[in-house]
Formats: structure tokens, sequence, C-alpha cells
């Protein structure tokens, strides 16, 4: 069995050695134009190129969650996508807007410019029912999300394409029941993958359907959001913050107004990452599982795009 890597970066040899020591009796190696034709691929953020010289690729897995960046290459017809599920990155994606939920509702910002000032003050306690958080996208990130939000006995509402059931999260699902869920919600977590279906779904319309004083927490991906629209919202008011992990254009080009924004708290792509460990296992689980016709979690359906 021969398996290409390629990893969009220069650091490709620990994951090579690392996929080699998971399936010692395959042929691993770098992809680089001419490579002879594999009958599987390793990746993150391929070029079209590969995939045109190699027609006999069976299955392509992708080394993230979200399968957008792929949605506008063609892949060879026979090969399934095969996309990471959790791997990781469900835990960090926890802490992560567990973090941005609890530092806005306990106003750690105000804190932290006081005590920088030298002065020891305090706000008036919140109430976390005034707090209600809403999940879009209960898949394997949102649904850890969601429950890891109501652990710390806030409301909690989550948003997906079809049913769901939840302990602890009012679930609501298709585009009939959105408005009811953001009407009903303070602080928006998004986590929906990219899709023609989602592409901008955060925007005036939407977003301005939140209760006053409504929190953004970003981290699926950046064309979820309209920039300006969310300017637009937090510098009138509407909103009182964002925190965002991901961008329409990564790194986040220079002059963009999300930079220095005083309502806007940035991390660069790094709520959940892909951990080498984690990964490997994952996918030589499953390259030996379909090796031998089994099925396997997390094949993509290219036509709902995720
Ligand atoms: P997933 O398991 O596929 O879950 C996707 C969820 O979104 C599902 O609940 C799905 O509904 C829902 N959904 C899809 N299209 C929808 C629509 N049109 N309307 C309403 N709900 C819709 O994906 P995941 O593993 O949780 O990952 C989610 C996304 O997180 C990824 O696609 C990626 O973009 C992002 N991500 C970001 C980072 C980071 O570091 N920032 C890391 C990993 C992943 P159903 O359940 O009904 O199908
Ligand atoms: C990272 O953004 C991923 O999709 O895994």
């Amino acid at each position: 069995m021969r398996i290409i890597f390629y990893g969009n970066h220069n650091k490709s040899a620990p994951w090579i050695a690392a996929l080699q020591a998971a399936l010692p009796g395959a042929e691993i190696e770098a992809w680089h134009p001419g490579a002879a034709p594999a009958d599987h691929a390793v990746l993150w953020g391929p070029p079209q190129q590969l995939f045109d010289e190699q027609p006999r690729l069976r299955g392509v897995f992708n080394m993230g969650a979200g399968v957008d960046a792929f949605l506008h290459l063609k892949l060879p017809p026979q090969a399934v996508l095969v996309r990471l599920e959790d791997a990781g990155m469900a835990t960090q994606m926890a802490e992560y807007v567990c973090q941005a939920v609890i530092r806005h509702f306990r106003d750690i910002d105000f804190y932290e410019r006081e005590m920088e000032q030298g002065r020891w003050s305090f706000r008036k306690p919140l109430a976390r029912s005034d707090f209600p958080v809403g999940v879009m996208g209960l898949g394997v990130l949102g649904s850890r999300v969601a429950q890891a939000v109501a652990h710390f006995d806030f409301p909690v509402a989550g948003w997906s394409r079809s049913r769901h059931e939840i302990e602890g999260v009012r679930c609501h699902w298709g585009a009939d029941q959105l408005d009811e869920f953001l009407a009903a919600t303070r602080i928006l977590v998004c986590l929906l993958p990219l899709t023609p279906q989602t592409e901008n779904i955060l925007s005036r319309a939407t977003l301005s359907k939140l209760r006053p004083g409504g929190y953004l927490v970003n981290v699926a991906r950046g064309a979820h959001v309209v920039d300006e629209d969310l300017v637009a919202l937090l510098d009138e008011g509407h909103l009182a913050g964002a925190t965002l992990d991901v961008f329409r254009t990564e790194p986040l080009p220079q002059g963009h107004p999300f930079w220095n924004h005083p309502k806007i708290v940035m991390t660069p792509h790094a709520s959940a990452r892909t951990l080498r460990e984690e990964t490997v296992a994952q996918i030589a689980r499953k390259i030996v599982a379909f090796e031998r016709g089994e099925a396997i979690g997390g094949i993509v359906d290219t036509g709902r795009g995720y």
C-alpha cells in the first residue's frame, strides 16, 4: 500500500515518521510533482495538481475536521474524502469556548484593565440566567461544547440541520427554527461547517436578532461572518463584543478593522489544534479498516458539503 503525505508546511518529516510507525507495512512519502501513484493521501490544504496526478487514490484523509477547502477541488471519482472526528479537538474547543464565554460573563477584560491602572474596583455580579448561550452546529465539536458550557449552569440551546437530543441543551433544528434560536440567545457560538448554505450566515440579518448585548464566539470559519456587519453591530452597540479565532483571509491582513477593535478578542486559528499523536492514530486506524473493507466514520458527503 502506498500513501502520500501533503502538509502545506515544511514540517512533514515527523508526521511521516509517526504515520510510518503506525502503518509499518506501508510505503509512505511526501507528495511532490511526479510522485508515483498512491492508494491513500493524508493531507491538509492540498493543491489541485496533487489530485490531477494521483488518479488511483481511494482514500483522501484530511488532517482537520473542516473540509471546506476540498469543496472547490476535483478529487478522483472513486476516492472517498474522510475528515478528522474529534482527535483531541473537542476538548480543546470546549476549553476555548468556555473561557471565551466565562471571560465575557465575568467581565475579566474590565478587571484586567482596572488592575493595569492600579485600581481595585468591582462590578456587580451578573445573573447567569441573563446570558443564554446558543451553539450553532451540534456535531462532534458543537455537541461537546454545548455540554461543557451547560456544565457551568448557563442556559444552553443548540441549532443544527437535523434533530438532536442532548441532555441539558434545548435543541432547535432547520431554517424554520433559526429565528427562535437566535432570539433566545445572548452569547452565540458558531461551530458550523462552511458550506454554500452557511457561508455569510453571521450577517446583520441574523446577528441583529440576538438579545441586546449579544456576543459572538466564532471558532468555525471566517467566511461564516460578514465582517462589515459585525463591525457595524459592535460600533452601534447592539453587540457587546466578539471572540474570533478564524478569519475570511488567514493570516488576518494588516489594516483589517478587526485588528485593534476594542470589542474584539482574537486568536490565530488556535482554538483546536490538530494533534499529531491523536490524528495519526485515528487516520492509521481508518486506513487499516478501509483496506479490510470495514465501515469507517467521518466520510464526507460532498453534496451536503460536510
Ligand atoms: P460536524 O460533526 O460535521 O458537525 C457539523 C454540525 O453543523 C452538525 O450538527 C450539522 O447538523 C450542522 N450543520 C451543517 N450544516 C448546517 C445547516 N445548513 N444548518 C444548520 N446546521 C448545520 O463538524 P465538527 O467536527 O463539529 O466541526 C465543525 C466545524 O468546526 C468544522 O467544519 C470546522 O470548520 C470548524 N473547526 C474549527 C477549528 C478551529 O481551530 N477553529 C478546529 C476544528 C474544526 P447535523 O447534525 O444535523 O448534520
Ligand atoms: C481546523 O480548523 C479544522 O477544521 O480541523
